[in-house]
């Protein structure tokens, strides 16, 4: 038995483009796209895919190929979305400091709206749209003060994180921002966090957002729509996760009859298990406590297990006929936080081809250079057709920028 993405097998991948390879499934993404847009058909929101998990430009072109919109946060990631044939009109700008020229950039291009996150915010896009003879449209990110059970590094909505207005200064705020006279405001928006693999705060947090709808409609200030944030958290172990269609049966029924539309974000339910990371084996290593399985993947290539001690399964390609052993999945990268998995039950040798799950979303796009590694290739596959969708990156294009100078 020898493992596949979609028709092509993992070793054949591994041959032509070498190793460590990312490794998409097309289908995975048109699937995981469809699930959204099936279970809250009823609402017709907008899906506005959320570049940060994987901003590949052949990504974000599937995407804008079935219809998706996108939310950035910066200007690379809009640029991104506009050189792969995104629509700017389907585009939210969400992030908690743009900066003046990203602002510029975004008016410009025409995006759907600019999530603001403080007073400040309002006043830059405010001045921005003024000295360009332009009109914002905005929404008010609100903190709905949620807890989203989720890890502390990535959860967003409580009193305590730097995202967002208070709930209790959300009035205010949007006082302020309607007596802009470049501003538009159209819209209501949060986000908890992510990785959520319970239901409960994503509803309590649509509830909190509704609620305020109504306190501001009866003030005059009338909204266009709803944005609640990233999606629902994928299995990387055994997590139980919220069902979308339970999820999008109660955004329906808090909604009832108000005449809003629902946006959307997801990123990691959009492209997480459509990813895998393939990795050779460099060595077996017998330590004197533990075994170490060494590879040519790092934490530069996949940094979510050592920022956030996250869970990565991983799997040998071929089947083996020798026992499993105990053993740390580890990198070269000379820190001791370079694994990709701890105490692993695994039977491999030096030359196996292992392939690290669920590594489509915070993968490719947290990478990095360090220890001078250069980025891994990417390869989209669709049944049993493979494209490369990024070169393997070279020494020549890693040192490009640089000046030796003496
Ligand atoms: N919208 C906003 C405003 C966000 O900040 C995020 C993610 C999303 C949408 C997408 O959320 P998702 O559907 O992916 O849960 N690097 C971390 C995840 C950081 C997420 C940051 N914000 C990780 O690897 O787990």
């Amino acid at each position: 038995m020898t493992l596949h993405c979609e028709e092509m097998p993992f070793s054949q991948l591994a041959q032509t483009f070498g190793t460590p390879l990312y490794v998409y499934s097309q289908s995975a993404l048109t699937e995981a796209f469809a699930a959204y847009q099936t279970a809250f058909a009823d609402l017709n929101p907008l899906v506005c895919y959320a570049v940060k998990a994987n901003g590949n430009l052949s990504i974000i072109k599937h995407f804008a190929e079935l219809g998706s919109g996108f939310d950035i946060v910066s200007g690379g990631e809009l640029a991104r979305v506009l050189a792969a044939g995104g629509d700017a009109a389907k585009v939210i700008f969400s992030g908690v400091g743009k900066s003046e020229a990203e602002i510029e950039y975004a008016l410009n291009a025409g995006v759907k709206c600019f999530n603001m996150e403080s007073l400040p915010e309002i006043d830059r896009i405010q001045a921005v749209a003024a000295r360009l003879g332009k009109t914002a449209p905005v929404s008010l990110r609100i903190n709905p003060d949620v807890d989203p059970k989720t890890h502390p590094y990535i959860s967003t909505g409580l009193k305590a994180n730097k995202f967002g207005i208070a709930y209790d200064d959300a009035l205010a705020a949007y006082r302020h921002a309607v007596a802009q006279p470049n501003l538009n405001v159209v819209g209501i928006d949060c986000h908890i966090g992510s990785q959520l693999t319970d239901l409960t705060p994503l509803t309590e947090a649509c509830e909190r957002l509704l609620a305020l709808v109504d306190t501001l409609a009866a003030e005059g200030i009338v909204l266009e729509h709803v944005d609640l944030g990233g999606g629902v958290g994928i299995v990387y172990q055994n997590e139980e996760v919220p069902d979308l269609a339970a999820y999008a049966a109660a955004v329906k029924r808090l909604f009832g009859n108000r005449q809003l539309k629902l946006v959307l974000e997801p990123g990691r339910s959009l492209v997480g298990n459509a990813g895998n990371l393939l990795t050779r084996v460099e060595f077996v290593k017998h330590g004197e406590e533990k075994n170490f399985v060494m590879v040519d993947a790092a934490m530069n290539d996949l940094m979510r297990p050592a920022l956030y001690d996250a869970y990565h399964h991983i799997e040998n390609t071929e089947e083996k006929h020798t026992p499993p052993i105990l053993a740390n999945i580890v990198g070269p990268i000379c820190e001791t936080g370079d694994f990709l998995g701890k105490d692993r039950q695994i039977a491999c040798e030096s030359g196996d081809l292992l392939v690290v799950r669920s590594a489509g979303a915070y993968a490719a796009s947290m990478a990095s250079n360090y220890n001078a590694r250069n980025r891994a290739a990417e390869v989209l596959v669709n049944g049993d057709t493979a494209r490369l969708i990024r070169h393997r990156e070279t020494l020549e294009q890693q040192m490009a920028n640089e000046l030796a100078c003496l």
